[in-house]
């Protein structure tokens, strides 16, 4: 008996970030209806199109993009750069004429310090909305109520020198936190999500979810254990965020959103939360998985050459499967608009296309939902911007965050606007013209994977075994579903590795090879180039 499709589990999920995939009106800005125009290339219902079942948006809100939308002003429409209301409404009915769902990013932690909510608030102390925000008084010496560092640098409080009390704001000083004790306020944030589902919005990817509520006692965090990281992420890892990150009653405010997303059919939320499995796993609510509907599962997101082992893949993966509850189900990702490109960050010795093919064979036969970023289905690494073009003030991360953030690469020329692009294209090398022309590109080893995944209950459903005793290098894996079996099977090195199959799986077929080789077909001797992939059915 096929298993019912429910699409959020078993399609295949496609983020964009809206500023940088398709400029309809030539001011360099990506727009709605650039994406409406693009709708064919994410799924056109035929092989020639990547196949995807979903996208989501990082915000179109209004914003006046002191992070870039992830300071919103007004929860409810959208922002002039990528259109308007009516924009979205056909962009929703349109993508879902073509089977594709609309997920939008909702942003809960804080809004923009030019929304009227925050206006209102600190305009006195005495205001209807104060305590929507979290406000405090200073120190009795003035310093901030504790020692809380914001993400992107510095102390997250912020002197406001009319009302003489500081707010809280975990991101820049014009992002302040919403206060999620406050009945009205999420009140307010839970009609947000209903005005967007009665658009025929799908689902939510929440940005933040692990921060939204915090020690009520706004208690110091210990200092961290590992000072040295802060070199990587910045002076944010100088803390263990035991108190402001991953706050118990957090999974209270959850299951309050999962109960709204409920009041609708078939709509979905995916949380962005941060920490080991088992914190994650906290998110999808237990067993009576009345939590998010999926929690991001970040681990092949913080794997950079050193890690891209098969040992450390395996691990992570299974480390993930194992943590969940039984009836949640895994999802995975490979980059997003937070970190350095996945060709980039495997690719320090050249071969990051190689391992961008491994990759997409992993991410689209593993058990779990698949999320891709726009781009990386051409392999786009991160973009040389020069320093006068830098735009992300979230320098915590080093450069910041616009090397993976450039226009996506449509044509040699570059094709995301008639104007001058926001951002500087990266290597247009890949481009999607060119790949659509080239059989063997990452493109169009991307949509046979995809459009494979779509038809093959196995892939979707079935169970995954991994295959204990390859050699070092080599992570391979089995799904079951009834009588069908598949293996994939990974090669991690850079030389030529072979291994025998244990009799009890013996090859029918090959169905793909990352590197469009014929391969010995029905053999037991599974033979791998460096760096390449094989899925293959078992009889
Ligand atoms: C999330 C977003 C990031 C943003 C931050 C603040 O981490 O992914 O882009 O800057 O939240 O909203």
């Amino acid at each position: 008996m096929p298993e019912p499709t429910i699409w959020w589990k078993h399609g295949i999920v496609y983020q964009i970030y809206p500023r940088s995939f398709q400029d309809s009106d030539g001011d360099g800005i990506g727009d709605l209806r650039g994406v409406i125009d693009r709708l064919d290339y994410l799924n056109d219902g035929t092989e020639r199109s990547l196949g995807v079942d979903a996208i989501w948006f990082s915000p179109t809100y209004p914003s006046p993009m002191a992070d870039f939308g992830y300071d919103v002003s007004d929860y409810c429409g959208v922002h002039p750069d990528f259109g308007d209301l009516a924009t979205m409404d056909e962009l929703i009915e349109k993508a879902h004429a073509r089977g594709i769902r609309v997920i939008l990013d909702f942003v809960p932690n804080h809004s923009s310090s030019q929304h009227p909510w925050f206006l209102e608030s600190r305009s006195s102390v005495a205001a209807s909305k104060r305590d929507w925000y979290v406000w405090r008084d200073a120190k009795p010496d003035g310093s901030p109520p504790n020692n809380w560092i914001a993400v992107f640098g510095g102390p997250a409080w912020e002197w406001d020198q009319a009302t003489q009390q500081y707010y809280l704001h975990m991101f820049l000083k014009e992002q302040p936190d919403l206060n999620w004790r406050n009945p009205h306020l999420v009140a307010a944030m839970h009609d947000v999500l209903r005005f967007w589902m009665r658009r025929g919005v799908d689902g939510f990817r929440i940005d933040v979810m692990d921060r939204i509520l915090k020690d009520p006692d706004l208690r110091d965090n210990p200092p961290a254990i590992d000072r040295n990281a802060a070199r990587r992420f910045g002076q944010t890892a100088l803390q263990q965020h035991t108190q402001d990150q991953n706050w118990p009653e957090i999974i209270d405010a959850v299951r309050a959103i999962r109960k709204v997303a409920d009041e609708f059919p078939e709509r979905m939320t995916v949380g962005e939360v941060f920490g080991p499995p088992e914190n994650i796993v906290r998110y999808y609510g237990g067993p009576s998985l009345d939590g998010l509907h999926l929690a991001f599962n970040f681990s092949l997101v913080r794997i950079w050459d050193r890690r891209w082992t098969a040992e450390h893949v395996r691990a992570k993966v299974e480390a993930f499967a194992a943590a969940l509850p039984s009836g949640c189900w895994p999802n995975y990702v490979l980059g997003n608009h937070d970190v350095d490109r996945f060709a980039s960050r495997v690719g320090a010795d050249g071969r990051g296309e190689e391992r961008a093919r491994v990759a997409a064979l992993l991410l689209l036969t593993l058990r779990g939902t698949p999320f891709v970023y726009y781009g990386e289905e051409l392999g786009m690494t991160n973009a040389r911007v020069p320093e006068e073009r830098l735009r992300d003030p979230a320098r915590t991360y080093g450069r910041g965050r616009d090397p993976e953030r450039t226009p996506m690469q449509w044509t040699p020329a570059g094709g995301f606007t008639s104007g001058e692009p926001w951002l500087p294209y990266g290597d247009l090398s890949r481009n999607v013209e060119q790949q659509s022309a080239d059989g063997r590109s990452l493109l169009s080893l991307y949509r046979r994977l995809s459009w494979f995944r779509r038809s093959s209950d196995v892939l979707r459903f079935g169970d995954y075994a991994a295959v204990d005793g390859t050699p070092a290098g080599v992570y391979a894996y089995t799904r079951t579903y009834g009588d069908e079996r598949l293996l994939t099977a990974l090669s991690f090195t850079n030389e030529p590795i072979a291994f025998e199959l244990p009799a009890s799986l013996a090859v029918r077929e090959q169905i793909i090879s990352t590197h469009e080789r014929a391969g010995a077909a029905a053999s037991q001797l599974i033979e791998l180039a460096a760096n390449e992939g094989r899925l293959l059915r078992l009889g």
